[in-house]
């Protein structure tokens, strides 16, 4: 097997393995300070590379503390992870991640935004497809092109408070491919759009997907979004969090936004949804924004 200049096994790259990972946070107890509340437990997935793996489950199950763990941003206490290969042991420049919010620098231009994961931190210059060996021309040259890839151009020098919440998420989204990572975790992205603008996200996203190739690993509330997207379909829950059931979603690509209203795709729906009924009892307005 050859291995990559970041020392990853070229047959591993982008492939995500999780084992037994379970973790606790200190919380408030009745009158006698703090006691370990344990979120996860005993969760193991294995994401093939280059797949699509959505992620659903209620509020607080522990979506958001399972991604901090797969980018290295949190140390489980059991288990472990690897990607490519590789166990993490801390945030890496092939992992990149996307927030709920966009967290947009305001002081900064949509261009500049873009560019800062190569001048701070990990995803910096020294490490990662860069490795200081590119030019800030070549750079910046990236940087528009998917700025354009995301549905940008001629914005680049425009503020984030001068773009609409959709438009922020996609500079976002173009500053977290910037490095290149091998690996998208995305937590939520589309969460605080209006139903359109999700929509059309979600197509974008699975267009910048079919043409990148990367691994993606993107945790919703919401079961429509996620069979819509997904290769395969994780339902977690309970308390701690747990994988209850992962679905294949075998609809063929591309898939066209009317998809949505046909009645195979409520098919594929519906025992994702009765997973998540039996977990947290009737869901009101799921897939709706309600
Ligand atoms: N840093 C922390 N310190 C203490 N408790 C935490 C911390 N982060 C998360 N928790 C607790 O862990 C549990 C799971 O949180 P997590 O954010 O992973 O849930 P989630 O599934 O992402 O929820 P949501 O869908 O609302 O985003 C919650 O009970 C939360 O209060
Ligand atoms: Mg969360």
């Amino acid at each position: 097997m050859s291995v990559a200049a970041n020392g990853t096994a070229e047959g591993e790259k982008g492939r995500i393995v999780a084992r037994g990972l379970s973790h606790a946070f200190d919380a408030p107890a009745r009158g006698r300070g703090e006691e370990r509340a344990p979120v996860l437990e005993d969760v193991g997935l294995e994401v093939r590379a280059g797949e699509f793996f959505c992620i659903v489950g209620g509020s607080g199950c522990g979506k958001t503390t399972l991604l901090r763990i797969l980018a290295g941003l949190l140390r489980p206490e059991a288990g472990e992870v690897s990607v490519g290969g590789r166990t993490v042991e801390g945030p890496r420049p092939e992992v990149g991640f996307l927030f709920q919010q966009p967290v947009l620098l305001e002081w900064r231009t949509v261009l500049e935004n873009v560019l800062l994961p190569l001048e701070v931190g990990h995803g910096g210059a020294r490490r990662g497809p860069w490795r200081g060996r590119k030019s800030s021309e070549a750079k910046r040259a990236r940087a528009l092109e998917l700025l354009a890839g995301v549905g940008l151009e001629g914005y680049e020098h425009h503020r984030p408070d001068q773009l609409s919440g959709g438009m922020q998420q996609r500079v976002a989204l173009a500053r977290t491919l910037l490095p290149d990572p091998e690996v998208l975790l995305m937590d939520e992205p589309f969460g605080a759009l209006d139903a359109i603008t999700r929509g059309a996200m979600q197509t974008l996203l699975l267009g910048l997907w079919e043409r990148l190739g990367r691994t993606v690993v993107f945790v919703t509330h919401d079961i429509a979004e996620a069979v819509f997207l997904a290769d395969r379909v994780a339902v977690m829950g309970g308390r701690p969090g747990r994988i209850e059931a992962v679905f294949p979603v075998d609809i063929p690509r591309p898939r066209p936004a009317s998809l949505r209203y046909e009645g195979h795709f409520a098919a594929r729906c519906r025992p994702v949804y009765d997973i998540m009924e039996n977990l947290h009892g009737p869901l009101r307005g799921e897939g709706t924004g309600e």
